[in-house]
């Protein structure tokens, strides 16, 4: 007799955890990780960052803008601060609204763990999942554990087995091949949250300033970020350039700011002005770090003092430090990406429940739809949000008639 299951949830990560605390139980998640939650593990340098204070649906990249707004609604940022605060995990804001454990990530991982036990759902981990097809009343799942198969029977699927960032950690993209299973179309999907890089004299300056970190303002197209940017030996990283890079597009450039609070011509001129008779990288390393204001002047190829400049020269200078114009040659990939922008199309998806439209029983939660947050708590967000909607659909879907 296959062991029968009101639902199986397909990914042991922060939507299927949150989303098995709220399914009414006889929940089964099942993971091919040795442990659950392990992205939450090391997020945010082992501290999670877990939610915004200021979340709201225009945080997220999704072809439907409109889509997350009622599952946000439905639970929001203060309902997951509110649980963290019961549960006595002490945590603080670091910066732009940015909520953080003060202790450890892992805690976020006890305390959703816990919760599955008071719902009684169970986890079964190290199993793989080698079929999945429909019944008449649900769905008929083949695992493999350990060379050994079993069947299992269930009403409801909720897939959430997240994207393809970091395959090292147990990333698959499985979800993406359930949903084409059952008809369900993708959008385009790529690395996001991810530093870029570059070549040639760029990539040269980004070496020679490996590790200098600065706040910028970087632009691509019409949208821009004022966040810290980290030279590195491939390019660019820091959060201004992840947030950018769900943005940026093969070929696009992006333009930084490196003195986004200032207008620099004017700025020059008056430093002409006071005391015009030092050298250029000197007067630009009174407002920027030493080592960038010395790449400013290689770049301009500007020599002598600044009274030496006309304005010509010094327009040509403040261009470089706040209009500095580059071409990205690429992402670093999955490998160091923080999600998967894209993904099931949100089309096919209840807003309300997440529950397929053509498919009765299926739910596509967390990083696997297309819905990806910025940096900063976002994602974690969308994951509580998502998975507490099926979740508590799935619930009130038991007590009304059955299917
Ligand atoms: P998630 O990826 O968490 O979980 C999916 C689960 O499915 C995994 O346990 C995986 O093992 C399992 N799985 C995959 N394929 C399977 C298969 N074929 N069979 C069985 N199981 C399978 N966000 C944020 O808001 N704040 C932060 O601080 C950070 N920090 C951060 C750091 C790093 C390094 C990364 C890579 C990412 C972040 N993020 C983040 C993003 C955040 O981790 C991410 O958006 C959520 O974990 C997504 O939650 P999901 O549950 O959708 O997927």
């Amino acid at each position: 007799m296959p062991r029968i299951y009101n639902t199986i949830i397909i990914g042991a990560g922060a939507a299927g955890m949150m989303c098995a605390a709220h399914t009414g139980g006889q929940t089964l998640v099942i993971d091919h990780a040795k442990n659950p939650g392990e992205k939450i593990r090391i997020s945010g340098g082992g501290r999670c960052n877990f939610t915004n204070i200021h979340t709201e649906a225009s945080n997220f990249i999704s072809q439907n803008p409109h889509f997350a707004k009622s599952a946000l609604k439905s639970y929001t940022q203060h309902d997951f601060i509110a649980h963290v605060e019961r549960h006595n995990i002490a945590y603080h804001e670091k910066t732009l609204g940015q909520l953080f454990c003060d202790n450890s990530a892992k805690q976020i991982i006890q305390l959703l763990q816990k919760d599955m036990q008071n719902a009684d759902a169970h986890l079964q981990l190290e199993t793989r999942i080698t079929e999945i097809s429909k019944t008449e009343s649900g769905f008929q799942l083949t695992l493999e554990k350990h060379g050994k198969n079993e069947i299992l029977t269930c009403r409801n699927v909720v897939v959430a087995c997240g994207g393809k960032s970091i395959p090292k950690m147990g990333a698959t993209g499985f979800g993406y091949q359930i949903a084409e299973q059952f008809g369900h179309t993708l959008t385009d999907i790529r690395p996001a949250l991810v530093p870029l890089t570059f070549d040639g004299d760029i990539l040269e300056t980004a070496k020679t300033l490996a590790g200098v970190a600065i706040d910028a303002k970087v632009t691509t197209d019409k949208t821009s970020f004022n966040e810290a940017l980290l030279f590195t030996h491939r390019g660019l990283s820091g959060p201004a350039i992840l947030q950018i890079s769900s943005y940026w597009r093969e070929k696009q450039p992006i333009e930084v700011a490196l003195l986004p609070s200032h207008d620099c011509l004017d700025l020059l001129r008056r430093e002409r002005t006071r005391s015009g008779k030092r050298a250029i990288h000197k007067v630009l390393a009174e407002f920027l770090p030493k080592s960038i204001a010395a790449q400013i002047a290689k770049r301009t190829q500007l020599t002598g003092n600044l009274a030496d400049q006309s304005d010509a020269k010094l327009q040509r200078l403040a261009a470089a430090i706040n209009h500095w114009k580059l071409y990205p040659i690429g992402t670093e990939g999955y490998r160091t990406a923080e999600v998967t922008l894209g993904g099931v199309d949100t089309d096919g998806l209840l807003s309300k429940t997440m529950q397929s439209k053509s498919v009765p029983g299926l739910y596509f939660i967390g990083e696997v739809v297309d819905v990806t947050g910025w940096l900063g708590g976002y994602n974690f967000q969308w994951a509580w949000s998502s998975g507490y909607a099926a979740g508590t659909a799935i619930a009130s879907d038991i007590t009304t008639a059955p299917r």
